[in-house]
């Protein structure tokens, strides 16, 4: 778990330097808040749709002024500024929305606002296990951002025991490069690492193609 978190906080190091981080969602992925106030991140904000989870986390972290918990849908985040956020790190929540119905809709409204809430800096870091021949178009069309993949090996299956985190993989228009890398289903964790594309203008105007895409 640790070394997990330390690939994470690498990618964090590389690409961000502040320390106003949303973390979407808090569930399982709590240790990542934990060893980053262990790290000195100070301001570490964790929304879940769910009251339970966010009750659960609030009273295990009630010492842990660091840590905030916030019931909210990822999909409405207005109370939050408008590039208010360095980084947002996602596990599985733009997963649970792609399983729902109307799942492109849902998806495209997530990820706009991912993109308002981070700064012209800001980096999106979405840890997933799905295959990128979706997710690689979806977050390329949206055009909100430079998309890195790294993968990494699933450790919980993994003879090794040990995470390594692989270069960024060469990204062609369609995922048939990772494919032909890493063949048909192979057993790794996908780390998307977003870079913000700071052209506020062409992102406001993808904003709306993309909102008439949906309806
Ligand atoms: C597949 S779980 C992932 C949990 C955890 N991050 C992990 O890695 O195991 C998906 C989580 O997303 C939350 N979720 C689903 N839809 C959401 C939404 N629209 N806004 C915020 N959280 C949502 C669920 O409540 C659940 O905790």
């Amino acid at each position: 778990m640790k070394t997990y978190y330390l690939i994470i906080s690498m990618e964090l190091a590389s690409y961000t330097v502040h320390s106003h981080l949303l973390l979407s969602t808090t569930y399982c992925i709590d240790f990542f808040g934990e060893n980053m106030v262990h790290d000195g991140y100070q301001d570490v904000v964790n929304i879940d749709i769910s009251s339970v989870v966010i009750e659960q986390m609030k009273k295990k972290y009630h010492d842990r002024p660091q840590l905030k918990y916030t019931k909210m849908d990822v999909r409405n985040m207005s109370d939050f500024e408008s590039g208010s956020f360095d980084a947002v790190i996602d596990k599985g929540t733009l997963d649970s929305i792609m399983c729902g119905q109307n799942s492109q809709e849902h998806a495209a409204k997530m990820l706009g606002e991912v993109n308002r809430i981070l700064n012209d800096k800001g980096v999106y870091i979405m840890i997933t296990y799905g295959d990128p021949s979706y997710r690689l178009n979806l977050l390329k069309d949206l055009q909100f951002w430079t998309v890195k993949l790294h993968v990494i090996d699933r450790w919980e299956r993994s003879s090794k025991k040990t995470w390594d985190l692989t270069e960024p993989l060469p990204l062609q228009d369609d995922s048939t490069s990772i494919i032909n890398l890493l063949g048909p289903k192979p057993d790794v964790h996908y780390i998307y690492v977003c870079i913000k594309d700071n052209d506020s203008a062409r992102v406001e105007l993808k904003v709306e193609i993309n909102e008439q895409n949906y309806s």
